[in-house]
């Protein structure tokens, strides 16, 4: 939550700041502000209430020159979202001013005993907090009429986050030091990235693409003094420890709309090939399995699994819960899924054969880092299925798979999604070879995988008949999502997107379960979305169907084969691809998605950047 950039160099730090915020919008967008100092100036400052292209329009006004220079885009925690309230925060009369991610827990104690000495706050933030503490813990450094020095400032930034509780990503200017960036991490992500003559800051790899392919992933507790020739970084414990230089991988790459209105159709229509990219090298014919390369497990560990837990958060959690049927239905494993918010302050009863899989796109979400971090101080082995690579949950996790989706910039998750359940559609494949699954069923399987990309393409084609329905639907008030089995979490999704995007109120069914009690909300007005395609539960999908139609609600059909039972009885029929059951969810995610997306196109919504939304939930 929240984007943080920094330049220190030869250059206007300006361009950098700005396109880098652009890049890291998507992590919070409610405000945006930059910072530069040049040689012999004073500090400068500009804020707006508003996106990065408020403050872009405000800087042709009063453009801002300097080598050294700061910038945030801020989605806020504390005090609303305001000009004041904006980072960068200024301290101790601007001889400190710094942007932060993440959040202070003691800042009200911290408050009033900078108030006490002096310090006078024009923000609600815990950020402003800590601006106003390093600069009161660079006068006790610099003591009375010592000359300052670049130490000084390391050693405030030493004690200053010596005191704070609660998580951080901190860049801090020192108006003394024209030359000089410290950066500091504690929970909220930073990457320094490495140039010639320059060093760039960011709170994720996508403001240095096209700028430096050599970055350093700051670690928890490590600070960086950063000066326009040299980097040094410093650990709480560990003293000066050697940078670790990584080339930025290629999956980082620039991510533009490429010619799409918005980066969820782009990232809807790209899902052929990003489901191609998660089964790509993954398949073992001959074994009839899958493998992959970062378990960290050996055979025998992987025989010897006992329990599996998936946990994560929204849709992620919605990819544990299909998760939770193919382990069990091809593994015979028995799973557990948990809200990642809850299983970290839950205390169940594991036993040591249990493994846990974090699922997550972004790699930062502070729930899901927070669980992972709790079932491995317990000692058990953790898994990450993430996107983002040399993300938090990445490095920290035990092993885990990527899903090589590239970057997803929409708020609304569509391709990490279907990528999360192609992968867990083959983890079940692989445990479920390890034991009783036998030669035919996984070579059946894996024809079913190997067909996917082409029967999401080809599901793609329904786009037109969606918008026509959305066109229908889109003054609803609300929504109700029902399917079951495989698709129970399907619906669940399909809710899910539709309120982030459109703000319609939508509720995510079993199919079944609608008859105690949600079936109330049915009239003529309420729209039900039915997944009801060919398998186990269809003749009993069709009976919820018909119990909707009974009392007058609209009904919207996804069906997966000519079906003139369902073409009687729904309002409005989607055809898609004949699949196995075990991927209908994957598929039938597709009408689901551009169904949002139209419904809040035609309601006027932004769709890439909905309203109280941020991409990366690094908050608790
Ligand atoms: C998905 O559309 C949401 N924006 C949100 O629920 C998201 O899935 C959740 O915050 C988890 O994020 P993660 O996958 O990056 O951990």
């Amino acid at each position: 939550m929240c984007g943080i950039v920094g330049y220190i160099g030869s250059k206007d730090a300006c361009p950098f700041l700005l396109s880098g915020l652009q890049r890291l919008e998507y992590r919070g967008y409610d405000s945006a502000g930059i910072a530069t100092l040049r040689q012999s100036d004073n500090i400068r400052v500009t804020k707006v209430a508003g996106r990065v292209a408020e403050l872009d329009a405000a800087l042709q006004h009063k453009p801002m020159a300097g080598p050294l220079g700061i910038g945030h885009t801020r989605w806020a925690t504390h005090g609303a979202a305001t000009q004041d309230n904006a980072h960068p925060h200024l301290g101790g009369s601007a001889a400190v001013t710094l942007a932060h991610n993440g959040v202070i827990e003691n800042y009200e104690s911290l408050k009033s005993e900078l108030v006490g000495k002096g310090y006078q706050f024009v923000s609600q933030t815990d950020s402003e907090v800590v601006a106003h503490l390093v600069a009161e813990c660079l006068k006790e450094a610099q003591g009375d009429g010592a000359e300052p020095e670049v130490q000084h400032c390391v050693d405030a930034m030493q004690a200053a986050i010596a005191r704070l509780r609660g998580t951080y990503g901190l860049v801090v200017m020192f108006r003394e030091f024209p030359d000089l960036l410290i950066a500091a991490r504690c929970g909220s992500p930073l990457v320094v990235g490495v140039g010639k003559q320059e060093q760039f800051v960011a709170s994720d790899t996508s403001p240095l693409v096209g700028f430096t392919e050599r970055i350093i992933y700051l670690a928890d507790h490590q600070i960086a003094v950063i000066r326009p020739d040299n980097i040094q970084v410093l650990h709480r414990d560990h003293g000066r420890v050697r940078p670790d230089i990584q080339t930025l991988s290629s999956q980082s790459q620039d991510a533009s709309l490429e010619g799409y209105e918005h980066y969820m159709l782009k990232e809807i229509y790209e899902q052929p090939q990003s489901i191609q990219n998660a089964l790509r090298g993954r398949i073992d014919r001959d074994n009839a399995t899958a493998k992959f390369g970062g378990l960290n497990l050996t055979t025998q560990q992987l025989r010897g699994i006992q329990r599996v837990i998936l946990t994560g958060c929204g849709t992620s959690w919605h990819s544990a819960l299909v998760g939770d049927y193919l382990i069990e239905e091809l593994a015979r494993i028995p799973v557990e899924v948990e809200y990642a918010s809850e299983l970290r302050y839950r205390n169940p009863p594991v036993d040591h054969d249990t493994v846990v899989f974090g699922i997550t796109q972004s790699g930062e979400t502070a729930d899901t880092l927070a669980a992972l971090r709790e079932m491995k101080r317990k000692g058990h082995h953790t898994l990450a299925i993430c996107n983002v690579i040399g993300s938090s949950i990445a490095q920290e996790a035990d092993g885990g798979i990527y899903l090589h989706a590239g970057p997803e910039i929409g708020v609304a998750s569509t391709k990490a999604f279907t990528s999360q359940l192609t992968v867990l559609s083959m983890l079940a494949l692989y445990f479920g070879r390890l034991r009783h699954l036998s030669f035919e069923a996984g070579q059946r399987i894996i024809t079913q995988l190997e067909l996917l990309p082409q029967v999401v393409e080809q599901t793609l084609g329904c786009h037109k008949q969606v918008r026509e329905i959305a066109a229908k639907y889109a003054d609803a008030s609300n929504f109700l999502y029902l399917g079951r089995k495989f698709n129970f979490p399907t619906a669940l999704e399909g809710a899910l997107k539709l309120k982030e995007i459109s703000y319609i109120h939508a509720e995510g069914y079993p199919a079944a379960e609608m008859k105690h009690g949600p079936i109330a909300l049915v009239d003529e007005n309420t729209p039900s979305v039915f997944i009801v395609p060919q398998g186990t539960v269809y003749e009993k999908v069709l009976s919820n169907l018909q119990e909707v139609k009974a009392r007058g609600g609209p009904v919207i059909a996804i069906v997966d084969h000519e079906d003139p039972q369902v073409t009687k009885l729904a309002d409005d029929v989607i055809h898609i691809p004949e699949i196995e059951d075990f991927l209908q969810p994957i598929v039938a995610s597709i009408p689901l998605q551009l169904l949002s997306y139209e419904i809040a196109l035609l309601r006027g919504c932004d769709v890439d950047k909905p309203r109280n939304l941020a991409k990366s939930v690094t908050v608790e």
